[in-house]
C-alpha cells in the first residue's frame, strides 16, 4: 500500500532521530500518520470564521455551548458538558498528558534528566497494549514473556496480531527472578530475528512479584547488551499495578525509567494508567509513553511517534473517553489524592502481609507452594497434588469460593477483593477442597 505523504514526513523525522526505529515499527506503524485535514481546517475556521458560522466540528452546539440533555448531565455534576460530552483529542487532553508526565518523573527518580515522549492517552492499558501491537508487531514477530503472564496478552498479540509468544520460566530455583532464563530466551530469539519484543510486568499478574533493585538493573543490562550486539530490542513495561509494593525489597520505580536512555537499538515503551494507580478500573484511561536514544531534535522525534500513535487511536476508538479523562485530570489536581492513595495502598498491604503469613502455614505445605510475591493484587499457588481447574470448580460448587485457574497447576487468588478478616477462612476452604479432591 502507498505510504501517505504525511506518514513519509513522519518517517523521515523518526529515521533521522533514530534509524533503528524504522526497523522496529510494523508495516502498519510505518504507514500510520495523523491526518491534518479536519483538525487543521477546524483550527483555521476558529481563527477566521464567525463563531456563529463555524460549521466544522461534528458535534452539536446551541448558542455556542455544547448541546446536551439534562437527563444525561444530571449524573455529571461538576464537569461542564464541553469537558464531558464532546470528543477528546485523539492523543488525549493535553494538560492531562502533561500532568501525567510530570507525575511520572516524580514517581520514577531515575527519569531525572532523561527525555521521553509525552504520554498518549489510551482507552485503558489493554488498549495501550493493542495500540502498541498494531504499531510494532507484524505476523510472526517474536514476543518474550515469562511463563507467568496476564492471559489477555494472547488475545491481543497472538490472536489479533499473529505474533509468536516465547516463554521462559519466571522464577529461578532460588525463588528470585530468572535472569538467566530471560537472557537465554532473548539471545536465542536474537539469533534468528532482527527485532525482539520483551514484556516486563511488575507487579506481576498472576504472581504479585516485583523484581528487586539488583534484578531490575540486571534485566536492563541484559537487554542493553543484546542491543549493543546488534539486535533491535523493544522493552515494554506493563505497569498496570504500579506503586503497589508492600515490602522494602521490590523495585519502587518502573524499569522504563532505567531503559529509556540506554541504547539506540533499545526502545522502551511504558504502559500505565489509572486502572491500578487510581483504583479506577472502568474509567478507561491509560497512557503509552516512549523513550530511546535519539540524535538531534528529541521533540520532533517524539512528536512524530506520538502522532503515529494518535493516528492509530483515531483509526480505532477515535479517542478515549472525554469524561473519563476530565475526571482523572480533576482528581490528579485534588489536594487529598496522595493521602487517599496511601490509605488504600495500606489496606492492600495489610492483606498482603496476612496472605503471606496464612498461605505459607506449615499445615498447607503438602497442598501448595506460594510463588514469590511482594506486591500487586494477586497471590498464586502452585498446587502439588491436584489440577487447578478441578480445584477451582470444586471450590466454587462446594465452598462458594471464586478463584482463577491458570494453566494446569496454578491457582490465582485476587486478595485485592478479600477483606483481611476473611483471608484465613479463604485458605482453610482451599485446603479443604484440595483434601476433598485427594480423597476422591
Ligand atoms: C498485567 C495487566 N496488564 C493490563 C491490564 C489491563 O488494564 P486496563 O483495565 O487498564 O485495560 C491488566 C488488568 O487485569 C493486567 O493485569
Amino acid at each position: 500500500m502507498k505510504i501517505d505523504p504525511i506518514a513519509q514526513e513522519m518517517n523521515a523525522v523518526i529515521k533521522s532521530g533514530n534509524p533503528h526505529l524504522m526497523e522496529m515499527l510494523s508495516k502498519t506503524g510505518r504507514r500510520l500518520y495523523f491526518p491534518k485535514s479536519i483538525l487543521a481546517q477546524t483550527a483555521e475556521a476558529r481563527q477566521k470564521a464567525y463563531d456563529k458560522f463555524n460549521a466544522t466540528i461534528g458535534i452539536a452546539t446551541a448558542d455556542r455551548h455544547t448541546l446536551h440533555l439534562p437527563s444525561v448531565m444530571a449524573y455529571i455534576k461538576d464537569i461542564r458538558p464541553s469537558d464531558a460530552l464532546t470528543y477528546a483529542p485523539p492523543p488525549g487532553i493535553f494538560s492531562l498528558r502533561q500532568i501525567w508526565k510530570e507525575a511520572m518523573y516524580e514517581k520514577n527518580p531515575s527519569l531525572k534528566g532523561k527525555s521521553v515522549s509525552l504520554p498518549v492517552v489510551t482507552n485503558g492499558i489493554t488498549h495501550g497494549l493493542s495500540v502498541f501491537s498494531d504499531m510494532f508487531m507484524d505476523p510472526d514477530d517474536v514476543l518474550i514473556f515469562p511463563d507467568k503472564m496476564w492471559g489477555n496478552n494472547y488475545l491481543i498479540m497472538s490472536v489479533r496480531e499473529d505474533a509468536r509468544i516465547s516463554h521462559y520460566p519466571m522464577f529461578s530455583p532460588d525463588r528470585g527472578f530468572n535472569l538467566a532464563g530471560l537472557e537465554a530466551a532473548v539471545r536465542q530469539e536474537a539469533k534468528n530475528n532482527y527485532k525482539v519484543i520483551v514484556f516486563l510486568n511488575f507487579p506481576n499478574n498472576p504472581t504479585g512479584y516485583t523484581v528487586t533493585e539488583n534484578e531490575g538493573d540486571e534485566i536492563v543490562d541484559i537487554l542493553t547488551k543484546v542491543a549493543e550486539e546488534g539486535t533491535n530490542i523493544i522493552a515494554v513495561t506493563d505497569d498496570a499495578y504500579f506503586g503497589l509494593c508492600y515490602e522494602d525489597i521490590p523495585l519502587k520505580e518502573s524499569l522504563f525509567a532505567r531503559m529509556c536512555d540506554r541504547h539506540s537499538r533499545l526502545l522502551a515503551v511504558k504502559l500505565d494508567g489509572v486502572t491500578g494507580e487510581l483504583f479506577a478500573w472502568g474509567i478507561r484511561v491509560g497512557f503509552i509513553t516512549y523513550g530511546t536514544v535519539i540524535k538531534g531534535d528529541h521533540a520532533a522525534f517524539y512528536d512524530a511517534l506520538e502522532r503515529k500513535t494518535a493516528g492509530n487511536i483515531r483509526g480505532s476508538v477515535s479517542s478515549a473517553s472525554h469524561i473519563g479523562q476530565s475526571i482523572v485530570l480533576n482528581a490528579l489536581k485534588s489536594p487529598g489524592i496522595q493521602k487517599e492513595m496511601t490509605e488504600k495502598k495500606e489496606v492492600l498491604r495489610k492483606r498482603a502481609m496476612r496472605v503471606k503469613e496464612v498461605a505459607a502455614g506449615s499445615e498447607y505445605q503438602d497442598a501448595w507452594e506460594m510463588y514469590p510475591f511482594n506486591s500487586g493484587y494477586f497471590v498464586c499457588l502452585r498446587l502439588k497434588t491436584v489440577k487447578a481447574e478441578a480445584l477451582r470448580v470444586h471450590l466454587l460448587d462446594r465452598y462458594k469460593v471464586g478463584t482463577i485457574s491458570v494453566g494446569e497447576r496454578d491457582l490465582r487468588i485476587a486478595f485485592s477483593t478479600i477483606d483481611e478478616e476473611n483471608i484465613e477462612e479463604l485458605f482453610e476452604f482451599i485446603s479443604k477442597a484440595v483434601k476433598d479432591l485427594n480423597e476422591g
